[in-house]
C-alpha cells in the first residue's frame, strides 16, 4: 500500500519554501509513489485538521514563487490558543495523523519548528524537519533555504543606501533581520561594504562606533553606513538581558518562571528598534545627520534565488528518500554538498549564532569594518 505523508510549513515565511514542498512532493509522488497531503497554516492546520491533497497539478509552477502555498503560522502544538484558552493540542494532532492514515509528517520551518517537530516525535509521531529561515541560525546545518535570497536583498539595500548616505553626508543605520543571530547583517554588511556592522553576538559601545565615524570624516568620508541586526545591543543592555535570562533559568517555581519570563519580555520590548536609538546617539556624538532604514519583511518576500531553489529542491528530495526508508526524527541538514540526517534532539533548542572567531568576522575586520567593540 502507498505510504501517506503529510507536509506543512511553519514559522516565518521564507524564500524557497515552495521549492522544498515541490522537491519533497515530486520525489514522494513521482519517484516513490506516495500520497501527499498539505496541512494549511502550519501546526494550526494540523491541529484543526485542515488540509489539501497535493497531487502533481498542485506542485506544478511553484518552484519560483515566494511565500508558501500552504500558508504558515507560529503556533506551538503544546500551547495553542483555542477560543481564548491555551491548550495542549498534541493529543489532537496525534489523533488527526491517525485519522488521516499518515505514515509520516514533514515539518518545514526554522528553529522553533525543529523544537515543535521534536515535541511531536516525543509524542510518537514519525516526523522529519526541513530547515528554512532567512536567519540561518539552525544548528548542524551549514545553511537554511531563504538565507541566500535574503542576503542578496539586504546587500542590495546596503548598496543603495551608500549613494544616498554619500550624497547627503549622513549616517544611515540599516536594520536587518536577526534577533539572536547576526548572520544576515554580517553577510550583507560585508557584501554591501557597510562601514559598521553590529551583531547580537558582539555587544557594542556607541563611543567606539562614533570614533570610527569621526575617523572616516577626518579622512574625507563624511558619510557612514551602519548594518545593525535587530537583536544587537550595547554593552549595558546586553548585561541587562543576560541578567533577565539568568532569572528565567534560575526560577525555582512555575510562578517565578512566569514572572521572570514577563520581565525578560519587557526588557526585550525596550530594546526593540535599537536602530533608532543608535542613530540618535550617533547623531549626538558625531554632529552628523543620521537616518534609519528598517528593511523588514522585504527581506523575506518574493521569489527565491537560484541557490535557495536548489537547496529547497535538494533537501526536499533527500527528505523523501529518508521517509521512504522510514528514517524519522531528524532534521535534513545541509552539510557541504550533502543532505545529512541529524537527530532532531540535537537540533531542537540549539541556536547557531555567529562564532566570534568566524572567518566572516575576521574578513570584516580585515577590511577595516568597525564591529562596535
Ligand atoms: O524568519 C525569522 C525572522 O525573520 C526574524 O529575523 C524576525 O525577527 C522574525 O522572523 C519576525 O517575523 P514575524 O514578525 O513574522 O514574527
Amino acid at each position: 500500500m502507498a505510504q501517506r505523508i503529510g507536509i506543512l510549513t511553519a514559522g516565518g515565511d521564507s524564500p524557497g519554501l515552495n521549492a522544498a514542498i515541490r522537491g519533497f512532493g515530486k520525489a514522494a509522488l513521482g519517484h516513490y509513489g506516495m500520497e501527499l497531503i498539505g496541512f494549511r497554516d502550519g501546526l494550526r492546520g494540523l491541529a484543526e485538521n485542515r488540509f489539501v491533497e497535493l497531487d502533481r497539478e498542485a506542485l506544478a509552477g511553484i518552484l519560483t514563487t515566494g511565500g508558501t502555498i500552504l500558508g504558515t503560522s507560529r503556533d506551538k502544538p503544546h500551547k495553542m490558543k483555542v477560543d481564548g484558552n491555551t491548550v495542549d493540542m498534541i493529543p489532537t494532532i496525534v489523533e488527526n495523523c491517525e485519522k488521516n492514515g499518515l505514515d509520516g509528517l514533514v515539518c518545514i520551518g526554522g528553529g522553533g519548528t525543529a523544537k515543535n517537530a521534536n515535541r511531536l516525535v516525543k509524542a510518537g509521531l514519525n516526523v522529519i524537519h526541513l530547515p528554512k529561515t532567512i536567519d540561518n541560525d539552525i544548528a548542524h546545518t551549514d545553511t537554511s533555504f531563504g538565507f541566500s535570497t535574503a542576503l542578496g536583498i539586504a546587500t542590495e539595500a546596503i548598496d543603495r543606501l551608500h549613494s544616498t548616505a554619500h550624497s547627503h553626508h549622513r549616517i544611515i543605520v540599516c536594520e536587518i533581520m536577526g534577533h539572536k543571530a547576526g548572520w544576515l547583517a554580517l553577510g550583507a554588511g560585508i557584501a554591501g561594504g557597510a562601514d559598521i556592522i553590529l551583531l547580537p553576538e558582539i555587544p557594542y559601545e556607541i563611543e567606539s562606533i562614533a570614533e570610527s565615524i569621526r575617523q572616516r570624516a577626518a579622512h574625507g568620508r563624511g558619510f557612514s553606513v551602519v548594518a545593525i541586526a535587530e537583536g544587537a545591543r550595547d554593552v549595558a543592555d546586553t548585561k541587562d538581558m543576560e541578567a533577565a535570562e539568568a532569572l528565567v533559568k534560575g526560577a525555582s517555581s512555575p510562578e517565578a518562571k512566569a514572572a521572570a519570563k514577563a520581565h525578560r519580555a519587557s526588557i526585550e520590548a525596550a530594546h526593540r528598534r535599537n536602530a533608532f536609538k543608535v542613530a540618535e546617539e550617533l547623531e549626538a556624538a558625531t554632529g552628523l545627520e543620521a537616518r534609519v532604514t528598517v528593511l523588514g519583511y522585504i527581506q523575506r518576500g518574493g521569489t527565491p534565488n537560484a541557490e535557495d531553489r536548489l537547496l529547497g529542491t535538494l533537501l526536499g528530495g533527500a527528505g523523501a528518500d529518508l521517509v521512504s526508508e522510514g528514517h524519522y526524527g531528524v532534521t535534513v541538514a545541509s552539510q557541504g554538498q550533502q543532505a545529512v540526517p541529524v537527530p532532531l534532539s540535537k537540533v531542537a533548542g540549539n541556536l547557531k549564532t555567529v562564532p566570534l572567531d568566524h572567518p566572516w568576522i575576521t574578513a570584516a575586520r580585515h577590511v577595516g569594518t568597525c564591529m562596535g567593540d
